[in-house]
This record gives structure tokens, C-alpha cells and sequence, in this order.
């Protein structure tokens, strides 16, 4: 294979181009065999490059075959350049070049094997349509060019091809010329009037259905939307078409931002190694994050399409407009980015469930990221390829590092700062330090020690400890802080920590906080600033000891350690008004007495359940019933997820070893205890819920499903074959995926004997009614592959030889393999070690067609070192295989390698 043994590169070798590119013109001749790609760059030397006009012209480009290159009409001969496997690279320049910066013409045609292309990177076939993904280096798949961010220009594209397999014909900006060859094939031009890097350029040609519809901003202009799917899929447009609207309202109510061409368009394909992808102009879509439509869309499947459009439309403003200098200030683009559609998201439905899915997901796997052996800053300093780099750490943590800014500022001075940094840095190639400068500008607020949330990488500990003083009616909270070392970072200097929280009294009051030496009567909830490594806070006019309620809100990524009793966090899981704590304490209340029973179960003590858990969950069905008889207004999303028991992901990022199989059994038994000792106000709730005859994707719809779900799944525990049938006929009768999803994952897991024969008959009706909806076999997949019944393996492996399996098709990697490995730790950790074995062939397999998939999928087998001695070892000796592999694409070489130190 192409690549020797990668280099590493490192932020701190930055350097301006030595080039730029005034403007971009392309024609893409688009063949069956082959496909031609004519390119004109109107080029000069970059006046800030440091070494002038020494340097060669060394452009970028990988898999393409040359075919001609001229400067300045010239045909260059084949001494005055040289090619190789990664580079094209022209030493003799015209003299006006070097001597007075003049700009120049390099015309270069090559040719690319789209077809062959299958790491759906640069240009590649998705079925019959032709498409591109650019980010971040694919650019340099298409053409030889700068491909690097800091490197914008204006792009005008010409596309052919034959007009009947490919009527539509898109790439940026505006459509400004079209016509017909007499061979049958037709083009179209399209020019995009702002400057941008090559990473936002797009192509897109096929036989494409449209949907349309218009958006009216602000300023009163009316901006074309249109949504291009197969024919069959028209259907399923509508969500995101609502989405995209709502989306572009909310931005410019909240941060201002107006959407800048007259067109945006969104194109749904089928093979796609990510969600969706912000081309200017013309957003790519994996299906999965753009159709929805509720026979065939789970409701977080609706909510998926809402925060996927909503973040590629942000990233119009945070990454098109003001885009990234290099890729080491990803998170500038994308931090900022997850943040504003978390927030988008919040508005439009519940503020509090939506903030409770992201901590959860935060909280077991990016927490997991920071322990493991890929662990990086939000701001790396190195990477060997950067494909690698766009993490959870990246993408979810960043946006928390944005949330904590505006944490510290406040709401008022957020906005100011970000209108600042859009007004500054508009048209740019910027950085982190540049995002935090407008924030310290338009707020005054000092930032200097919060930048090290940029640098260092690891989840920091915060440990809090309490000190009432009767006499002297002070209460103090010591605050200490720690971050346990990351790879190349032994040692970390405190962290900037905003610390949101508020006091109650015994009755549930808040108790109004005054700090020592301050005089205001005090607010009823902070921001505490933390900053050293030990610190406290002394309140003053406290009369009695209270229950502190600490980090509301999730207000930083850490690890918060304070020893509330079981009894004060049944007393914030009522009085607490921070509903993300309220929710909180019962987790934190689970989670206790989980670890517990997890020491008893490895003794072989019999299990008993904590009272208190019991009369806690209680407490929150009996509210629920109370509230829904009197109707009064209340927020049943977040019933059902008061009502959920932390996950096994979560139970294993906090433990220091995993013991998978005593996580599954005293979490089963946990909430089979709960199942049998509160079915009566399950079956109750149940039924207060029952089957709604239209159905809504809006939130009252959804905590409706949400919580007769949730309910059914407890009833399903307690072995009453009445449950069993209520299931089977809500997967037959029901006409929206949510329910149909949810019996069908309840019988796939279900171990009552006489559940067999319905879920057989289950999964082959599934099967035969939706096998020509790939979204829906792809659910069909990873239910059989994340069941907690014995013999799942076998059964995955029969299904890779399903006709519907695909291994090229990203999806069904990740509804298949994906789901077993990464989301059924029962199975894949499996003693014998059959599991990873399973998934180090895979890999290897996908090292050669997907290097980014191939790479992804690594990640259960990197995180070896939590667990036993044998498994460790089992798991190393795949790592080790994967290693040995004399091929390896770069993506799996440094994941390999950095796993194995
Ligand atoms: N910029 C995209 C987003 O977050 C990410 C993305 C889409 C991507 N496709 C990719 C990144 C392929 C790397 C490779 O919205
Ligand atoms: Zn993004």
C-alpha cells in the first residue's frame, strides 16, 4: 500500500503557505471508466511566507494520474517537476514569480478512478450518483492542490456529464450557466462568490428527486431550499426541510448570523463515513441524518435529523465564514458548532433532557476517550492522521469548553463575544486563540487560565468537601482539583472550573448565597470561579447546615466527588430546581448502590436492593400518575429518563475495572427488582399511556412514547406472559418506528421461553416488510447485534452474509459490526476472546476499502487496560496482529500504535 510509516505533525511546526490561490476554476469530465478533472489556479507567492522566494511549489495529491501541467500556458517538460505518491512538486517558477510576486497560471489535468474509490474520501460513487467529502484532506484525491484551510480562494466549477444517468448536475454557489454537447452529455456551472478552502468544495451529479421549499431572512431576501433524495425517498424530506427552516430563524434570532447565498441545498447519500458534511453552498448528507419519516424513523432518529441539519447550517457561520487555520483548531469550528445546535436543540424541545442525553453521552464515552490511550487536548499538538482527530474530545468536549465560557461571562457578554469574533475574523482562517481573544475583549473577563482547557487534555477531578459552622453560621465548601495523566502529559496545572450551585434548606428553600466579605444580600445560585488546585468558599448567614447542590447543569466536564448520603440525594432528586441535578442525584443514587451490589455479587453475597432506591422510583411514577389524573403540566421526557438506570457504559467508565459481566447482572438485577416490586404503577403509567392514534414528532408525542416505552420495558421483566403478548401486538399494531423499534429490541431480548417463537416471526416480518428501507434494516442489524441473549456472535456472523449486509456501506458497518463491538459488552468481552478476534478481522479487512471506518471500530480494542489480566492479554494479541499487518493505511497504524504503548 501506498503509505511508508506516517509522519507525525505537529501544531508547533506551523507555517504560512508559501502559496496561495487567488481563484479556482474546474471542469470535471464525468465518465463511467474514468473521470477527468481540468484545473486553472490563478497562483502567487504568499507575501507572509517566511522564506520568500526560495521555496518550490509543492502541491498536494494522492491516487490520480497526471496528465498535463502548464504555467502560464506553457506545457511544463518533465524535468521541471517531479510526482510522487503524496506530492507534485515544481521547482522553476517564471522569474516574475520570485522577483515581484506576480500571480500565475498552473493548469493541470489528471485522472480519477471514482469508482474504485471506496474509503469515500475525495470523489467516489454512492450507488449511481457521483459525490465528494472533501474534509478533511480529500481534496488531494481530486486535484493537485494546496490542500490545507489556511489556503482559500474563489471557486468556479464546470461540471459534464451524460445528461441521461446524471440529469442533476451541483456544486457550490450559484448555478450560472448550463448547456448540451452533442455527444449526450450536458454541463453546468456553478460559481461560488466567497472564498473558501478546499475542504468545502463539493460535487454531487445523479438521476435526484428534489424537494423545495423558501426561507425569507431578515433582511427580506429569499433564499432557494432544496433537499435532493432518490425518487423513493421524497417522502422522507419533510423533517429536515422543517429543520433547516427552524435552523436558520434560530440563528439569526440568537447569534445574529443570516444565511449569505441565494441557494442552500442538502444531497442524501446512502455511503457516507460520517453524518453530513457543511460544503458551502451544498451540505452531503449520510441518509441517516436526513430522512425521517415516522414509519421508519425511531423519534431519536427525528431528533438526530434536527441537530444534524441545524449543525450543518450553523456551521455556515462557525467554519465557512470564519474557518480554520489548520486542522489543530478543529475544535474552533466544531466545539463551537455542537454547542449552537445543543442549544437549538434545547429550544426546541426539552431544555433539560436534551442537556441530560449529552452529559450521559459525554460522561461514559468521551470520559472513556480521556482515559484511554488516544486521549488528546481539545487543541492537539500533534497527529499522524488527522482523520483520527475528529473525536469526542474534538467535537463534545468542545463544545463544553464554549458552554463554560459562557458560563463564566454570562449570557449577555457570550453573545457580545461572539458577534465580535464573526465581525473580526469574517473571511478568515482563524484559531482557538483567536475565539477566546473576542470573548476576553467584548466581556473584560480574564481567560488566561481557562486556555489550558485547550491545551491539556484529561477529565479533571473535582473533589468537594463541606464545613458548617453553627456558632459562626458560615458554611464552607473546599474545593480540590486533580487531572489524572494523558499520553505525553504526566503533569496538569489547574483548570479554570465555573462551579454552578446553590444551597437548600431542610424545606427544599434555596438559601441565599453571600460570600465572605461580600455585602449584597446574595444571589440563590453562582458561578463559583474555580481556579487552584485547593480552594474554598466561605457563605455567610447560614443557619443551618443545607444540602449543597453542586456543577448544575453539568457546568463543567469533570468529575465531581462530594458524599452526599443516599438520603440527601433522595431529597435533590425532589427539591432540587436544577432538573438536570434533580436527575442527577437519582443517577448518582443508582450509581452507589450499583458499586455496592457489584461488591457483594463478586464475593457471592446474595443481592439485596437498597430501600431507598425503591421508594425513589416510587416517588417519581406516583408524581407522574398524581400529575397526569390531575392534568397538571409536567416534563415526561424527563420521567422516563428519571426513571432509567445508568447505563453499563457508564457503570464501566467509572469503575477502575471492568468486570462486564457482574455490571450487566447486578444492573439486571437492580431493575428486575424494580420491574416486580413497583409493576403495579408501572402497568398503571402504562396505561395512562397507552397508544396514541395520531402520531406527533413533537414533544408531547415523543415523552408519550418516550415513557410508554420505558414503562413496558420494566413490564417486561416481570415474567407475566400477559407483557409478552401486550408487546407483540403493540410490534404489530403500532404504525410508528419508535414503538415498533422498542417491542421489537424488548422481544430480541427477552428471556421468557415462549418469547422464542414471537421474536422469530418478529424479526422475519420486520425483515420482509422493510427490506427495501436501508435505514430500517440497519436497525434490523444492530437489534440482533446489541441482544443480550446468548449465542449473539453467531447470529452477527450469519448476518454478515445476509444479501442486505454490505461491508463497503458504512451504515451497515456500524448498525452490525459497530453495534456488537462498541455497544454490546456482554458479548464482545466474551472470555474466550472469540469477540475480538472477530473484530480484528474486520478490521483488516476494512484497513484496505474504509481506512477511516477500519479505524473507528478500533476503539473497544484499544481500551484493553481496563479490564482483567486475561482479557488484557486476549485483546493485546489482536492489537498486536493488527500491527503486524504490513499494510496498515496511516488511519490504523496510529491508532494501532498509540493503543499498544
Ligand atoms: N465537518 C463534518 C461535521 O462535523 C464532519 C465530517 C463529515 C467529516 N464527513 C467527514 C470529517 C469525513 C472527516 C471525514 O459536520
Ligand atoms: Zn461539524
Amino acid at each position: 500500500m501506498k503509505n511508508p510509516l506516517p509522519r507525525t505533525i505537529f501544531l508547533k511546526d506551523y507555517q504560512a503557505p508559501a502559496f496561495l490561490i487567488d481563484t479556482t476554476d474546474l471542469r470535471f469530465e464525468l465518465g463511467e471508466e474514468s473521470t477527468r478533472v481540468l484545473s486553472r489556479l490563478l497562483m502567487r507567492r504568499n507575501p507572509l511566507h517566511l522564506e520568500h522566494s526560495a521555496a518550490p511549489l509543492v502541491l498536494n495529491g494522492q491516487n490520480m494520474q497526471l496528465e498535463s501541467l502548464a504555467i502560464d500556458g506553457r506545457m511544463l517538460a518533465a524535468d521541471e517537476y517531479r510526482v510522487d505518491e503524496e506530492f507534485l512538486t515544481i521547482f522553476m517558477l517564471p522569474r516574475a514569480v520570485d522577483e515581484n510576486g506576480a500571480g500565475f497560471i498552473l493548469e493541470c489535468v489528471t485522472v480519477i478512478k471514482p469508482q474504485e474509490n471506496t474509503s469515500l474520501e475525495g470523489l467516489y460513487k454512492s450507488k449511481k450518483m457521483f459525490c465528494t467529502q472533501c474534509e478533511a484532506e480529500g481534496f488531494r484525491k481530486i486535484t493537485y492542490y494546496l490542500d490545507r484551510p489556511d489556503v482559500m480562494s474563489r471557486f468556479s466549477t464546470c461540471v459534464v456529464a451524460e445528461e441521461a444517468r446524471y440529469p442533476i448536475l451541483l456544486s457550490n454557489g450559484n448555478a450560472v450557466a448550463q448547456g448540451r454537447e452533442e455527444d449526450g452529455r450536458h454541463w453546468v456551472r456553478w460559481e461560488d462568490p466567497f472564498r473558501k478552502p478546499c475542504y468545502l468544495f463539493a460535487l454531487v451529479a445523479g438521476d435526484l428527486a428534489c424537494v423545495e421549499d423558501s426561507f425569507t431572512t431578515c433582511s427580506g431576501r429569499t433564499i432557494t431550499l432544496r433537499i435532493f433524495v432518490e425518487d423513493k425517498d421524497v417522502d422522507k424530506c419533510d423533517h429536515a426541510m422543517l429543520s433547516l427552516k427552524n435552523a436558520m430563524a434560530w440563528d439569526e434570532k440568537v447569534y445574529g448570523r443570516e444565511y449569505d447565498l441565494d441557494i442552500f441545498m442538502i444531497v442524501a447519500v446512502d455511503d457516507f463515513n460520517m453524518g453530513a458534511m457543511e460544503n458551502k453552498g451544498l451540505n452531503i448528507f449520510n441518509t441517516s441524518c436526513v430522512l425521517a419519516n415516522p414509519a421508519t424513523t425511531t423519534d431519536t432518529g427525528f431528533q438526530r435529523v434536527e441537530a444534524v441539519v441545524a449543525h450543518e447550517y450553523f456551521h455556515n457561520w462557525s467554519g465557512n465564514r470564519v474557518t480554520c487555520r489548520d486542522w489543530f483548531q478543529l475544535s474552533l469550528k466544531e466545539g463551537f458548532t455542537v454547542f449552537r445546535d445543543a442549544e437549538f436543540s434545547s429550544d426546541m424541545g426539552s431544555r433539560t433532557v436534551k442537556r441530560i442525553d449529552d452529559v450521559s453521552f459525554l460522561r461514559t464515552a468521551q470520559f472513556a476517550e480521556d482515559a484511554g490511550p488516544m486521549a488528546h487536548s481539545v487543541r492537539p499538538e500533534s497527529y499522524m492522521e488527522i482523520s483520527n482527530f475528529y473525536t469526542l474530545t474534538i467535537y463534545e468536549k468542545g463544545a463544553e469548553v464554549v458552554r463554560m465560557i459562557r458560563e463564566l461571562l454570562g449570557e449577555d457578554a457570550f453573545r457580545r463575544g461572539s458577534d465580535l469574533y464573526f465581525d473580526r475574523h469574517d473571511g478568515q482562517a482563524a484559531t482557538t486563540e483567536d475565539f477566546v481573544r473576542a470573548m476576553e475583549a467584548a466581556s473584560g473577563v480574564d481567560l488566561t487560565l481557562f486556555r489550558r482547557w485547550y491545551s491539556q487534555a484529561g477529565t479533571p477531578q473535582l473533589r468537594v468537601r463541606e464545613q458548617f459552622d453553627a456558632s459562626a453560621q458560615t458554611y464552607t465548601l473546599l474545593v480540590e482539583q486533580s487531572c489524572p495523566p494523558t499520553p505525553e502529559q504526566p503533569e496538569k496545572l489547574p483548570f479554570h472550573i465555573p462551579l454552578r450551585m446553590g444551597l437548600l434548606d431542610r424545606g427544599g428553600q434555596a438559601v441565599a448565597l453571600c460570600l465572605q466579605g461580600e455585602s449584597s444580600p446574595g444571589a440563590l445560585e453562582r458561578v463559583l470561579s474555580v481556579t487552584q488546585a485547593s480552594q474554598s468558599f466561605v457563605f455567610t448567614g447560614v443557619h443551618e447546615r443545607p444540602v449543597p447542590s453542586l456543577l448544575r447543569g453539568f457546568s463543567a466536564p469533570v468529575k465531581l466527588h462530594f458524599d452526599h448520603s443516599r438520603d440527601e440525594l433522595m431529597f435533590l432528586m425532589t427539591h432540587d430546581s436544577d432538573g438536570f441535578n434533580r436527575w442527577n442525584a437519582g443517577q448518582q443514587l443508582a450509581v452507589g448502590v450499583l458499586q455496592e451490589l457489584l461488591g457483594d455479587y463478586q464475593a457471592g453475597r446474595t443481592l439485596v436492593l437498597d430501600q431507598r432506591v425503591v421508594t425513589a422510583w416510587d416517588h417519581v411514577l406516583q408524581s407522574c400518575i398524581d400529575k397526569c389524573r390531575r392534568h397538571q403540566p409536567q416534563d415526561k421526557e424527563m420521567v422516563s429518563q428519571l426513571l432509567t438506570l445508568p447505563s453499563e457504559a457508564y457503570l464501566s467508565e467509572l469503575a477502575s475495572e471492568i468486570d462486564v459481566a457482574g455490571i450487566h447482572a447486578v444492573r439486571e438485577f437492580v431493575a428486575d427488582t424494580l420491574a416486580r416490586t413497583l409493576a403495579g404503577k408501572f402497568a398503571v403509567l402504562h396505561g395512562l399511556h397507552a397508544a396514541d392514534g395520531v402520531f406527533r414528532a413533537d414533544a408531547a408525542g415523543i415523552a408519550r412514547r418516550a415513557l410508554r416505552n420505558t414503562c413496558l420495558a420494566y413490564l417486561m421483566r416481570t415474567e407475566n406472559a400477559h407483557w409478552l403478548e401486550v408487546c407483540r401486538r403493540q410490534f404489530e399494531d403500532a404504525h410508528n418506528m419508535t414503538d415498533v423499534g422498542s417491542a421489537l429490541r424488548l422481544l430480541v431480548n427477552c428471556e421468557l421461553p415462549e418469547a422464542a417463537p414471537v421474536r422469530r416471526k418478529a424479526l422475519q416480518d420486520f425483515y420482509t416488510r422493510w427490506q427495501h428501507e436501508a435505514l430500517v434494516v440497519d436497525q434490523w442489524f444492530s437489534v440482533q447485534a446489541t441482544s443480550s441473549l446468548p449465542g449473539t456472535l453467531d447470529q452477527v456472523l450469519s448476518l454478515m452474509q445476509h444479501p442486505a449486509f454490505d461491508i463497503r456501506n458504512p451504515n451497515k458497518v456500524r448498525a452490525l459490526i459497530g453495534a456488537f463491538c462498541g455497544q454490546n459488552a456482554l458479548h464482545f468481552h466474551e472470555i474466550s476472546g472469540v469477540g475480538y478476534e472477530f473484530l480484528a478481522e474486520r478490521i483488516l479487512q476494512l484497513n484496505v476499502l474504509n481506512p477511516q471506518i477500519a479505524s473507528r471500530l478500533l476503539t473497544p480494542l484499544t481500551r484493553w487496560r481496563k479490564y482483567d489480566d486475561t482479557r488484557q492479554r486476549l485483546m493485546r494479541v489482536q492489537l498486536q496482529r493488527i500491527a503486524t499487518e504490513p499494510a496498515l493505511s496511516s488511519d490504523v497504524y496510529e491508532v494501532v500504535v498509540k493503543s499498544l504503548k
